[in-house]
């Protein structure tokens, strides 16, 4: 009765050591070929329901937070677009919605902590938002503003120089798609002299926002001048392709090149 049991067991093993010579190269090549450290907070999103271009309702936002749960996230700092003619937000708006968001998450067992900033749109309207007492920064540090795509704004660098000046680090939200940046040299250099920190979005990594963004990530990333990685989410689409950059050789590659401070902001 014992000669069949053992017999069976070493069948059951050669089986096993067959299987795993064949499935442990396969799962170390996956190793070796992916990902950077996993990020643990995020900086840059649009989960508050209803006030920007975001998520529309809180369904989607409890959605869209589940899924940054699954990627590994433990913490948010959702940003709704601040903007003249489009979002007219402001921090009593941001904070009602950010307290919805929070309970609700809660209800769902949601374990992700949240909190908010915004990201400012440098127009006509910016300096009544910087000097208006209340400003919807990051963790009273660092000011996130994008500007338009098409054309740089002519008083840039003044609009830079007074967010200085009223105690915030300019932070600059994706500036690899902004398409009047045409010498990266030279354009982001400036920035960087004076006094500019760069978000990219995580998505430009794996050429979600076209062949430019992707060219002039992979700049940034060479020259070293990445800060911060942002999710930039709007919607379920932007979650999904974030998987894939996660396991892209860019990804890992802009944490040899770039001194990432996500982690500063836990
Ligand atoms: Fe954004």
């Amino acid at each position: 009765m014992i000669l069949p049991f053992l017999e069976k067991q070493k069948e059951e093993m050669r089986l096993f050591l067959e299987k795993q010579k064949i499935t442990l190269p396969f799962f170390k090549k996956q190793k070796e070929k992916t990902r950077g450290p996993v990020l643990k907070l995020d900086l840059h999103s649009h989960f508050i329901p209803g006030i920007d271009d975001g998520s529309q309702s809180i369904e989607e936002s409890l959605t869209l937070l589940r899924g940054m749960e699954a990627l590994g996230y433990e913490k948010v700092i959702t940003t709704p677009h601040i903007m003249i003619d489009v979002y007219r937000n402001t921090p009593k708006i941001i904070k009602e919605g950010l307290l919805t968001l929070q309970e609700a998450a809660k209800a769902e067992g949601i374990q992700l902590e949240i909190e908010a900033g915004a990201e400012y749109y440098l127009d006509e309207g910016f300096y009544d938002h910087l000097h208006s007492g209340e400003v919807m920064s990051i963790k009273n540090k660092y000011l996130l503003f994008e500007t338009s795509y098409i054309s740089k704004p002519i008083q840039v660098e003044e609009m830079i120089f007074e967010i200085g000046a009223a105690g915030y680090i300019p932070l600059m939200a994706h500036p690899e798609r902004y398409r009047y940046v045409t010498d990266p040299l030279k354009e982001y250099s400036r920035f960087k002299e004076l006094g500019v920190l760069f978000q990219v979005d995580l998505n430009s990594i794996g050429g979600y926002y076209g062949k430019s963004a992707k060219k002039n990530v992979d700049f940034l990333s060479k020259h070293g001048m990445i800060d911060f990685l942002g999710s930039d989410t709007h919607h379920k689409r932007h979650l999904e392709s974030l998987s894939d950059v996660f396991m892209s050789d860019a990804y890992a590659d802009i944490f040899t090149n770039n001194k990432i401070r996500n982690d500063e902001l836990i």
